[in-house]
């Protein structure tokens, strides 16, 4: 199934809102449509938000929009993923050295894909037959374009014979475990949802051999933001002595940052939490904090994995 297209100076989106329940697209012929598809979760993920993004350039600087301007909305849509402002940034400097925009913007497109391609084989080594894995949010091809991060390594693992068994955190408030259950349903992999709330008592009854997570932004020193949700499994899972990996690609990386304390952590609208899946479940009185993201420090983390292979250190 296709996740993002391009052509004609329309993008073409898969509305993951949708799913798993209908295949719908919506049709961007404006960069601003891009922002808002961006804004509402309509595409999600760090390296596909950024693959949407770089087109979102090209498209504004086709229809001779202030692109400058236009890049700056890009990246604001989601502040925390660098991977977004990676992409922004490819862009314009590679219009300012009069490099055509669209070739550009599937250059950043097909790097993604063949950087994520190469983490996921490199991941894939790590994982043990049979394996029970617990992993947090989506991170497959859905959150991609292709391939997937964490739980790319997972698909691949799957696909060489190992066999994994997949815990999948529902991931409140947006429930993106649905995404991945699905997507692993699709693969034939076996696997449960749990509440996020179950991670700490499965791993205290030995039933989680390794923790996978993707990556937001990693900064110099190896702290990262993710899917808030993210520093609890890190901790439960240095307590509990099992193993912790980050998966990325190198788009991911904010060089600039030496460590995560600086880390801009999107705060999303509280209705996400009052009213999960638009349904309110609380008093109308009541008010909610919505952080999206959260950072994990570094000394929690056993290997990062990219597309040069793992590492202790990014
Ligand atoms: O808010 P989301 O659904 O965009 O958050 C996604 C995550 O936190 C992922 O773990 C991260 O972007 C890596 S995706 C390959």
């Amino acid at each position: 199934m296709e996740i993002l297209s391009f052509s004609n100076g329309i993008l073409k989106i898969l509305d993951q809102r949708k799913l798993p329940f209908s295949n719908e697209y919506i049709i961007c012929q404006d960069y601003r449509e891009v922002v808002r598809a961006i804004k509402e979760m309509v595409v999600r993920g760090a390296p596909a938000i950024s693959i949407a993004g770089a087109y979102a350039v090209a498209q504004a600087k086709g229809k001779k929009q202030d692109f400058e301007r236009a890049a700056e909305e890009i990246m604001a849509a989601r502040p925390t993923a660098v991977d977004l402002s990676n992409a922004v940034g490819f862009m314009l400097e590679g219009i300012n050295a009069e490099k055509d925009e669209v070739e550009l913007a599937k250059e950043w497109e097909d790097s993604i894909y063949e950087k994520c391609f190469n983490l996921c084989n490199h991941g894939a080594e790590l994982i043990k037959e049979n394996a029970r894995v617990l992993t947090h949010c989506n991170t497959g091809p859905l959150a991609v374009g292709k391939h997937g991060t964490a739980l790319g390594v997972l698909i691949t693992a799957h696909k060489k014979g190992k066999n994994p068994f997949v815990w999948v955190d529902e991931t409140r408030p947006r429930f993106q475990g649905a995404l991945t259950s699905w997507e692993l349903l699709q693969e034939h992999i076996p696997h449960k949802v749990i509440p996020d709330s179950s991670a700490g008592f499965l791993m205290q009854k030995e039933e989680v051999d390794l923790v996978i997570v993707g990556a937001d932004r990693i900064c110099k020193n190896g702290d990262f933001a993710n899917k808030i949700g993210t520093y609890s499994l890190a901790v439960l899972a240095k307590h509990h002595g099992i193993p912790f990996y980050v998966a990325a690609p190198t788009s991911s990386l904010d060089l600039s940052l030496d460590t995560g304390k600086n880390i801009p952590i999107e705060k999303r609208d509280e209705r996400e939490v009052l009213e999960p899946m638009g349904v309110r479940a609380y008093h109308r009185d009541s008010s909610a904090m919505n952080y999206a993201f959260d950072t994990t420090p570094a000394d929690l983390v056993t290997g990062y994995i990219t597309e040069e292979g793992v590492r202790k250190k990014p």
